[in-house]
Order: C-alpha cells, then structure tokens, then sequence
C-alpha cells in the first residue's frame, strides 16, 4: 500500500503517524505524486481525530523543509492569527528596527474578513514584497526591516492549505499549528511574537481556544530553535479606527508620527514592539520604544523601508481613499457597548477592501472608518462610522448599522490584551 493510504489507515482509527510516514506523504503531495482525493481524505481523518503532539512537530517541519529556507538568526518577526483593522505589523516593526532589532518578514495577503499586511503595503502606489532571495538579504542587512510575500517558501503548506481551505478541514488546531510555524521556520528569524487574535473578528472565539493555540504555537517553535512568545488579543472589536488597505497605512502613520488614535491600538502597538525587544535582549524596551516614535526614528525606518522596495514614501499619510463616501449614523442615544469586529470587517470586505477569492481584486482606497468606540456616548444622529468605496455601499451600511449595539447604561473599554505567554 502506498505512504499516504497507510496513513489513511492508522490515522481513521486514531493512531499515530510516524515522522517518517508524515515526512513521504507532504513531500508526495508537494511533487504532486499524492492525489487530492487521498490527501483530502487524510486530513478530515486528522481533522476528526486530532495530532499528538510529535505528530504535529513532524508536519511542522516537513512542511518547513519542503522548499527553500533562509536563516536570519538575528532578526525578529511577528505573526498576527488575523484581525479587522489589524495594522500592528505596519506599527511595531519599524519601531523594532529603529531599536536595532532587525526584522526578516514574510507575509500573505488577505481572505476573507482579515486583511494581509501585503495588501495594505500595496495601497502605497509603487510598493512591491517580490523581492529576490538577495534582494531580500541585502535590504535586511541595509535597512534593517524587509517584507517579502510567502511564496516559494514552505510550498506543501502552500499545497496543503489550499486543499483545506475548499474541503472544510481548516479550523483544526494541529493543521493551523503547523501551517503557521513551517512558514516562519522556513522564513527563518530568530525571535517571534505571536499575537493570536480572540473574539467575534477572530479564528479563536474563546480564550481558552486561543491560549491553546498560542500555546501549539510557542512550543512548536522552541522545538524548531525559535524563541518565542505570544499575547492573545482581543478581536470582538476592530483594533483602532481604520479598516482597510491605505486607510490602515494612514492610520499607522498618524501613530508614528505623533498623532492621535484610540486607545486600544496605541497599547497593543508599543506593548508588541516591546515585546519583540524583549525576545531580542534589548534593555528597558518600553523607554526605546517610546524613544524611537518620539525621536522620529521609527517613522524614517518605515519610510526608507518602503523606498527600498520601491513605494513612494513622502505621502504616506493622504494615500488616495475611495471618492464614494457615506457616513453612517447613530440609531439612538446611547453607550457603544459593542461594534462587532465580524460585522465591520464583513462591511469593509462588501465595499471592496478585501477578498472573498483568491483572484478578487482589492480597491486599495476601500474600507471602513469607525468613529465611536467601545465606551464612547454617541447622540441620535452623530455620524458612528465612514465609508469608503462603491462594490456596494448600501449592503455594507446594513452590516455596520447591525454591527453596533448600544447601552442605556456607561460601558467600560475591554482589556486590549487578554493573555500572554
Ligand atoms: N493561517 C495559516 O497560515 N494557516 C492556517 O492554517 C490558518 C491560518
């Protein structure tokens, strides 16, 4: 019998998958010599009963393996699950570079709901994340902080996740485990932060969900000679008041360059650049990290950054916004208890910031502006949110009039952050 029917076999009764067997059927698939049908009906027997936890360490790195890998040994990354309005790469990463912690990324662009960091570089007219593996090197070594799209690296995740996400075995918690590390590991740094999203905007609806993860994703990578650690954050809500690919680079500038945004996005941004410090070595990382935004340091990095590969750097805070504006007000007088991420990202994809297929285009200037906050009081009639973009603006201003629920009674922020590890 073949490696992958043999699999089939051990694992449908609940068995365990050598590393060995693991090894043979992700480099089958990944040279096309396992067909979808067996593959597919291999991972719905994971799916339903689950991987020990040497199982998914063996996936992990076969998947890494499976391509090419760099090393930067001295370079940090973050990883976000996905959130709406999730712009904290865009915001933490030159800070960490301004600290002199360098940074070697890869990134993906959006489905569905979750916006991609690679899609909201894109609204900068000229930007690209193709870069040559040398290219890639050099930038990191010159500038310090270099992006680049998950491509040719850990391909049998590339494989394999495309079969999960059209044969409903997705939401598995080995599968993501190790889908998620083999790309960092692949991609190579040294240091990573996991910031694992929860709530109604999120893979992870639960805490309990979301530690469990986080957890799979710090051990799986501390056995791959990462170091690693993870904050769980919340996602009921959008994290601070843009959604969507330039309005997100807009707001990220506003931050670093001495602007203002709430409350939620100033915390969690400085406390993730503190964190990657921290995973580095560097000393006091909350006084370097105020430093490098008030001294300007941060702001150049992101600018020099975006020059590097090839974006127009000078005007990053009036990137073009869709001309089709429409505000929506508030029902009544009240307390925001709520703005339902779910529904904000689901109106933000509607008027064309995101896509519902792989080969959708994105409207770069789309998305959704929220102008009241969890806590704020908000009068009958006060404008609650902005819309931008013409898919279909009428669609998304139900989802946002949906999304909000008010109070009769004041309403507490919730805690940004839910958990670390
Ligand atoms: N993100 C990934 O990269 N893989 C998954 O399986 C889920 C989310």
């Amino acid at each position: 019998m073949s490696a992958v029917l043999d699999a089939i076999e051990v694992k449908k009764f609940g068995g365990e998958l050598s590393q060995e067997a693991i090894r043979e059927v992700v480099n089958g698939y990944t040279a096309g010599e396992v067909p979808d049908y067996q593959m597919s009906s291999l991972l719905m027997a994971i799916f339903i009963r689950g991987m020990g936890y040497e199982e998914t360490l063996a996936l992990t790195r076969a998947m890494a393996e499976s391509g090419q890998q760099y090393s930067f040994p001295e370079c940090v990354d973050k990883h976000s699950t996905g959130g709406v309005g999730d712009k904290i790469s865009l915001i933490s990463l030159p800070i960490a570079a301004a600290c002199g912690a360098p940074v070697a990324k890869l990134s993906g662009r959006g489905l569905g709901l979750t916006g991609g960091t690679i899609d909201k570089l894109e609204s900068i007219p000229g930007f690209s994340a193709d870069l040559s593996e040398d290219r890639f090197h050099r930038q990191v070594e010159e500038v310090g902080l270099a992006i680049l799209e998950a491509g040719g690296l850990a391909p049998a995740d590339k494989a394999i996740y495309a079969l999960r996400d059209t044969t409903g075995t997705v939401d598995s918690l080995p599968l993501i485990g190790s889908s998620i590390v083999s790309k960092k590991v692949a991609t190579g740094a040294g240091h990573l932060l996991y910031d694992v999203k929860c709530g109604s905007g999120a893979f992870m609806k639960t805490p309990e969900d979301a530690r469990e993860l986080a957890e799979l994703l710090v051990r799986l990578s501390e056995s791959l000679g990462v170091k690693a650690s993870a904050l769980i954050t919340d996602m009921d809500n959008p994290l601070g008041r843009a959604i969507g690919n330039a309005l997100e680079v807009r707001e990220s500038v506003r931050f670093l360059t001495g602007g203002e945004v709430p409350g939620d996005l100033d915390h969690e941004a400085r406390l993730v650049a503190a964190r990657l410090l921290e995973l580095k070595g560097v000393g006091e990382p909350e006084a370097a990290v105020e430093k490098a935004i008030s001294s300007g340091a941060a702001y150049d990095k992101l600018q020099r950054f975006v020059n590097a590969q090839g974006g127009a750097a000078d005007d990053l805070e009036s990137l073009p916004l869709s001309e089709e504006v429409r505000e929506v007000a508030a029902p009544r007088s009240g307390y925001v208890f709520r703005f339902a991420a779910l529904g904000i990202g689901r109106a933000s994809l509607t008027l064309g910031a995101g896509r519902e297929k792989k080969e959708d285009a994105v409207d770069p200037g789309a998305g959704v502006e929220v102008l009241a906050k969890v806590g704020d009081r908000v009068e009958e009639g006060e404008p609650v949110a902005r819309l931008y973009g013409s898919r279909d603006p009428g669609r998304a201003e139900e989802l946002v009039r949906e999304a909000l629920e008010l109070s009769d009674e004041p309403v507490e922020a919730p805690p940004g952050i839910l958990d670390s590890l």
